[in-house]
């Protein structure tokens, strides 16, 4: 199993030895980046790419470890005991009935080798990475309830996401290989445009990511747009058909760009930027 690359998906030669690194590693592929920058993608893509079903499991601050393994419905249980003349009470009395099985343990069952997609982990608190520990390393857990073992047929492919809100634990990093998607450069994301608009305006693309580039580079901004805003960005662009002028500054008219919400999400930010405009103008 080697990934190259897909057609959907604009991935850098080191992203790709990343990605075959854990493969060959056998350990789990932590992905930082920027929010927008493609690690959910990466692994719907690279799941695509070799062949295989991705199982995947979405991190909220909520969300315990253990769900990702199983969870007992007692609730469920009780109340099917009381209205157990339903048939006979057979259901009740097998616990397996009740036990809700969780995404590492469809991974783990799962008859063909799968990909395991852990999505955001850095929004969970602070022991969930702790509590996968051995379960992604040794890839089996216990099942106190039934009293069976859980181990996986296939090790499955895990990729890790995170938007470094957290720190990660040692412990759990050296158990990982690690790749940093860095912010795409321009000839990468022209490349990137080119996946999603192949028929856009090679003068519009160019003026519309030099805006682009240039709102991003604004010192002092809260949130800097991603990739994903600027293809939010250039689809408005081409849907409302804003003309090219409009996007290019003349000398005598420096101008907030149209449609800039798809770029910038805070009233700090537009202030900062409009701010900037003006003063441009009066350079003039
Ligand atoms: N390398 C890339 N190639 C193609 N599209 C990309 C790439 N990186 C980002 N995108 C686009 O940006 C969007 C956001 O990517 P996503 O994977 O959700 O980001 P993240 O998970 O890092 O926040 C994707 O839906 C895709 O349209
Ligand atoms: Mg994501």
């Amino acid at each position: 199993m080697k990934f190259k690359g897909s057609e959907n998906y604009v991935a850098t030669q080191d992203l790709m030895l990343a990605v075959n690194a854990s493969i060959t590693l056998k350990r789990p592929l932590l992905v930082k980046g920027e929010p927008g920058t493609g690690k959910t993608m990466l692994a719907e893509e690279v799941a695509e790419a070799l062949g295989v079903p991705l199982l995947q499991w979405h991190i909220k601050s909520t969300t315990k470890a253990q769900q990702g393994l199983y969870e007992y419905d007692a609730v469920s249980r009780l109340r099917d005991s009381q209205l157990s003349d339903i048939d006979g009470g057979e259901r009740v009395k097998d616990i397996n009935n009740y036990i809700v099985k969780g995404v590492l343990w469809q991974a783990f069952m799962a008859d063909k080798p799968v990909a395991l997609l852990i999505d955001e982990i850095d929004k969970a608190d602070i022991e969930f990475p702790n509590d996968l520990l051995r379960e992604l390393d040794r890839m089996e857990f216990y099942c106190y309830e039934t009293r069976e073992l859980i181990r996986a047929k296939h090790r499955p492919l895990v990729f890790i996401t995170s938007n470094n809100e957290k720190e990660l634990p040692d412990a759990f990093l050296r158990r990982c290989f690690f790749h940093y998607i860095k912010f795409p450069d321009a000839e990468t994301m022209k490349r990137i445009v080119d996946v999603h608009f192949p028929t856009l305006k090679k003068d519009l693309l160019s003026a519309a990511m030099k805006t682009f580039y240039d709102v991003r580079n604004l010192p002092g901004l809260k949130k800097k747009p991603s990739t994903s805003e600027l293809l939010d960005w250039l689809k408005l662009l081409v849907a409302e058909d804003i003309p090219l002028e409009a996007l290019q500054s003349t000398d005598s008219k420096v101008s907030v760009p149209p449609l800039v919400g798809a770029l910038l999400k805070n009233e700090q930010d537009t202030t900062l930027f409009e701010k900037l405009v003006f003063m441009n103008q009066r350079n003039r």
